[in-house]
């Protein structure tokens, strides 16, 4: 990112996002920061279903087919033109290498094209952000962030803007992968995380108790033992579906919702903020409501999941801190918080 002189815009910054990190093709128009004039999804999860899991060649191929339509979508429901857009904002990591080219190039395109100042902007970054998107007032520093979704699980603290140091996090699945794979293991459709949610809305306590790996002494995460632990009590057949996705779902939200209130505590943390995929999750945000000690923020459900509108939230004020991206930045697939 290139940092320029801070400048003061006159006028509304409208900024036009493109997210296509996965598999949802996104476009959102988006003022300065915090007003979603539009934000536009086109879900792929029926083209992936059937196979259980995003099939990255797939997704590439269906974001190349949906990105012109989806931007378009998200211009008129805005109801502007290219001309009245400012700057032009792209995912450029992390996620899949070939479903990121496709909304990142076409970002750059429309900004060489129009002469538009081009911002590449950090995927995790946008899901922290959507915290930022809507009326109200803006989250107080320092925030600790829970990062919640399908490939990432981290404890982040946000000194200001731009400004992150990773605590913690998990050291084998991330908390929508373990949901994924433990949906895939109970027979229900693809993605499990919704699936497993629903399901366990018919469950209860049973004599069944899955581990929770509260690793002592540090603010990480581990989800693979819980997940087998899960295999193991689907295949003793003597627990309904909807108990196994009931006591799974209470344990990654026990260690979750426990780690994260006490590190807000031990931080004196101004507020604490959800972000990703999984903190669309119902018992998830009742818990962290319930047990943090500062105020907690959750962006409304179909702005936890992957959206466009987030992406803008962080170029907006990118932008107004006389931040540029060059045209010549590749994509990235790793996460590191200290480079974003
Ligand atoms: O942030 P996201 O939309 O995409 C990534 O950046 O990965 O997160 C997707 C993840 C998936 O693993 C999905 O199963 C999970 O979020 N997820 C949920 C719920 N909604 C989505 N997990 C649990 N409960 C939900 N309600
Ligand atoms: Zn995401």
């Amino acid at each position: 990112m290139v940092r320029g002189a801070r400048r003061r815009y006159p006028k509304a910054v409208n900024v036009l996002a493109i997210e296509s990190s996965c598999d949802e093709t996104a476009a959102a128009v988006v003022v300065d920061g915090r007003a979603a004039r539009s934000s536009v999804v086109a879900s792929q999860v029926d083209l992936h279903a059937r196979y259980g899991g995003v099939v990255p060649e797939i997704a590439s191929r269906q974001h190349l087919r949906q990105v012109i339509p989806v931007i378009r979508e998200a211009l008129a429901e805005a109801g502007c033109t290219l001309d009245d857009i400012d700057a032009v904002a792209g995912t450029r990591g992390p996620g899949l290498a070939g479903s990121l080219l496709v909304g990142y190039n076409a970002a750059k395109a429309i900004a060489f094209g129009r002469d538009l100042p081009f911002l590449g902007i950090n995927h995790l970054e946008g899901h922290i952000y959507a915290n930022w998107l809507g009326e109200g007032p803006e989250p107080r520093f320092p925030a600790l962030c829970l990062v919640v979704s399908g490939g990432h699980t981290d404890l982040v603290l946000m000194r200001g803007h731009g400004r992150y140091e990773r605590l913690g996090g998990t050291r084998d699945d991330a908390a929508g992968e373990a949901f994924d794979k433990v949906g895939r293991l109970l027979g229900l459709p693809f993605p499990g995380g919704p699936q497993v949610a629903k399901a366990a809305l018919g469950g209860g306590k049973t004599s069944l108790s899955l581990p929770r790996a509260w690793i002592p002494g540090t603010f990480d995460f581990s989800f693979s033992g819980l997940k087998t632990a899960a295999l193991h009590a689907v295949r003793k057949g003597t627990y309904e579906v909807a108990d196994i996705a009931w006591e799974f779902q209470e344990a990654v939200v026990d260690v979750l919702a426990g780690k994260t209130s006490r590190l807000a505590r031990e931080l004196g943390a101004a507020d604490v903020l959800v972000a990703g995929g999984v903190a669309a999750n119902t018992r998830l945000r009742e818990e962290l409501q319930r047990r943090s000690p500062v105020p907690v923020r959750i962006p409304p459900p179909r702005l936890c999941t992957d959206n466009a509108a987030m992406i803008g939230a962080v170029a907006g004020y990118r932008f107004a801190l006389g931040e540029r991206s060059h045209l010549a930045e590749d994509i990235f697939t790793t996460n590191r918080w200290s480079q974003v």
